[in-house]
């Protein structure tokens, strides 16, 4: 019942050229599979949005922002509001990156700030949530996502939490080439399923959609979405290559 959703994050590489030619090869590979029981999106930078979401907009592939702030408008130089995502096409947005968390410095309070505004204006958030390499060796992952995750949608009613994708991404598998085992996401999942049930209600626990991100490859795709609680995928750096990308797409049909 829950769709499988695989997201293509290009945090900030690309540039004016090659993010619509990128997103062009994407669409025109995936043309007869988005529509067979997937949702597929790219999540490009802030400048290139717009010409994507044109490329895109003929297509099935939907386009994310990589971040949003939690005011709607005003006196907050460079910040990025809702509004002006929908405005652009923008039906995802990541709230919470681990980059965002661990190098810009972004706290569990102004993350959930910006998930309720996505929510608030129309945007679907990918929540993202994840415990670094010492957090995993202290025994701390479940200590950690759950505070994350009370957090993150803390005010928020299960109306308004249906709008929204976990995404576990383990700090520690993002980027390094060490995926976490389909064992090892799957027993995360599993638990941050059990969490919604207790915070909200058990038709939410089941409906709500938990991707997996971190090192993500078109081999260890197939492995990581047979898992009974791996919803989808978020991708990083192999959703730069076309070929990689539509092939983790395929995997996870
Ligand atoms: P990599 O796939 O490059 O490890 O990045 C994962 C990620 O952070 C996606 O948001």
């Amino acid at each position: 019942m829950r769709k499988p959703f695989v997201a293509g994050n290009w945090k900030m590489n690309t540039d004016n050229h090659s993010s619509v030619s990128l997103a062009d090869e994407i669409a025109s590979a995936t043309f007869g599979i988005v529509s067979h029981g997937i949702h597929v999106a790219v999540i490009p930078p802030f400048v290139y949005l717009q010409a994507v979401t044109r490329v895109l907009s003929a297509s099935n592939v939907a386009v994310g922002a990589q971040d949003v702030y939690h005011e709607s408008n005003g006196a907050f130089t460079g910040e990025i509001s809702a509004s002006m995502l929908k405005d652009v096409g923008c039906v995802y947005v990541l709230c919470g990156h681990s980059e965002r968390r661990h190098v810009i410095g972004e706290t569990d309070e102004l993350i959930s700030k910006k998930v309720a505004a996505a929510i608030r204006g129309g945007l679907l958030p990918i929540f993202c949530v994840g415990e670094l390499l010492a957090e995993r060796e202290a025994s701390q992952t479940t200590e950690v996502v759950t505070r994350q995750i009370r957090s993150g949608l803390a005010g928020l009613s299960a109306e308004k939490v249906s709008a929204v994708t976990i995404a576990y991404e383990p700090v520690w598998a993002i980027g390094t080439g060490l995926t976490a085992s389909p064992q090892q996401a799957q027993e995360v999942h599993a638990m941050i399923r059990k969490l919604l049930g207790e915070m909200y209600d058990a038709q939410l626990a089941d409906e709500i959609r938990i991707l997996y991100g971190g090192s993500v490859k078109p081999g260890n795709a197939a492995e990581l979405m047979c898992e009974r609680d791996v919803d989808g995928l978020l991708v990083g750096g192999a959703s730069l290559n076309a070929n990689d990308f539509v092939a983790i797409i395929r995997a996870a049909v």
